[in-house]
């Protein structure tokens, strides 16, 4: 048997690190993104065992995943795997997830009927662990009702499906049946393991992203920098703990698996969102950039240059989101974190905002680097805390931001009800 690895490679925090994953590789052309997931979930610190059918190393050899994971890949059934005799019983009892991708049309058929005579399928009977499966074929072998009646089986069961996603397949025609691309696989089991393990489980946590668009015009509007990237970081790392993190959100980046987005582009939109969200949330993290001022008439039909020549916008004050989010809830009281982007003064003018905003900690950031801030994937944040506590974190991809932010909400949050 395969003993543990002496180092764990990932970040902290990242709930693949230290996991034992199955991963089931069965016999379809796009058994070559199996190798990219297995090479992910390893750089994720994630301990792999790769289980493959026959058929699956017609594609891709076994070489390949021992090269990857520096662990023998289990192929046959009557080879003994040194020191262990039941290599599928073992497999499955350490296992915290068996992610089967790709998994065949009869390999749906053998799971369904409980059919146990590969590595794959012997492992997936055999254990107990969250069972997700990534199913790849031809479109109309997806649609036929032998394959859908299996699915209907195996979801019944508590068994979860990844896809299969619409596009290009192997035949040449566009259907239902690609295998999941292994960036977004990986994510989705990173999910499903935080659910399981992570510190904020039965938490929900609302944070905003992005700059607010105040409309001049139904053409142009008042904006700022702000991609939404440090709120979607935020958001990743508290799904990624277990909790239900919602965005309130005015950029349209892909949706993390597990996330719920809520699209708005003002100010007054996303107070309404913000504040309908929080009524039932633990904590809310305004990462997003919410202009102070709007239009204060937004013209109904694009405004024409030569009718008006020069012109002046009168600007109105919008309301301070943070500041107005009632602090009950239906959860007990909610912590709110505010964010500081200045450009000068960063301390003095984040702290003067700590308390004008009724947050816990503020979260500065100096907005005039251009290796952090707007825009980019990294930040460097100060964060000051309403007890007078100061931590200078260094630069760091804008995930590990959203963990630092997080390891201090934890003690925060009100008891759960
Ligand atoms: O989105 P990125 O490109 O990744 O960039 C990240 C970021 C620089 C936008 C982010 O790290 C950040 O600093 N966000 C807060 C920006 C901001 O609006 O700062 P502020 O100092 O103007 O506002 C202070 C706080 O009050 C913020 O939490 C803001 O969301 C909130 N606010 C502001 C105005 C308002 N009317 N209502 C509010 O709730």
């Amino acid at each position: 048997m395969n003993a543990e690895p002496p180092a764990l490679p990932g970040r902290p925090g990242d709930p693949l690190r230290g996991r034992h994953i199955v991963l089931g590789v069965t016999g379809s052309i796009s058994c070559y993104k199996a190798i990219e997931v297995t090479s992910r979930l390893v750089q994720a610190g994630a301990i792999v065992d790769v289980a493959m059918t026959e058929h699956a190393a017609q594609f891709v050899r076994p070489l390949t995943f021992r090269s990857l994971t520096a662990r023998e890949p289990y192929l046959s059934m009557w080879e003994p795997y040194a020191d262990v005799g039941e290599a599928h019983v073992e497999l499955a009892r350490r296992a915290d997830a068996m992610l089967i991708a790709p998994a065949t049309a009869s390999t749906l058929a053998r799971l369904a009927n409980g059919l146990a005579d590969d590595q794959v399928s012997l492992t997936a009977l055999a254990t107990t662990a969250p069972l997700l499966v990534a199913p790849a074929m031809d479109g109309q072998m997806w649609e036929n009702p032998a394959t859908q009646a299996n699915v209907e089986i195996l979801k019944a069961r508590g068994v979860q499906f990844l896809g299969p996603m619409q596009g290009r397949l192997a035949s040449g025609r566009m259907g239902l049946g690609r295998l999941m691309e292994p960036e977004r696989l990986v994510e989705e089991l990173r999910w499903r393991l935080g659910r399981e393990h992570g510190d904020l489980v039965g938490r929900r946590i609302v944070v905003s992203a992005g700059g607010t668009r105040e409309a001049i015009d139904p053409v142009r509007y008042v904006g700022n920098r702000s991609s939404g990237k440090m709120g979607y970081a935020v958001a990743e790392a508290a799904r990624d703990r277990g909790a239900e993190a919602v965005i309130v959100s005015t950029v349209s980046l892909p949706v993390p698996a597990g996330v719920r987005v809520v699209a708005v582009e003002s100010a007054l939109q996303m107070m309404e969102a913000v504040h309908r969200e929080c009524a039932d949330a633990d904590a809310l993290i305004m990462a997003g950039a919410v202009a102070d001022y709007r239009p204060a008439d937004a013209a109904d039909q694009k405004i024409k240059r030569d009718k008006t020549g020069d012109m002046s916008i009168d600007l109105l004050e919008n309301p301070d989101i943070i500041a107005t989010t009632p602090i009950e809830t239906k959860r007990g009281r909610l912590t709110k974190i505010s964010f500081a982007a200045e450009t000068q003064d960063l301390i003095a003018n984040a702290k003067a905002k700590l308390t004008k905003k009724g947050a816990r900690f503020v979260v500065a950031n100096d907005v005039s680097a251009t290796d952090a801030g707007f825009g980019v994937d990294n930040n460097r944040v100060t964060i000051l805390d309403d007890e007078g506590g100061r931590a200078d974190l260094p630069l760091m991809p804008k995930y590990d931001v959203g963990h630092a932010i997080l390891d201090r909400v934890l003690p925060l949050l009100s008891p759960k009800k």
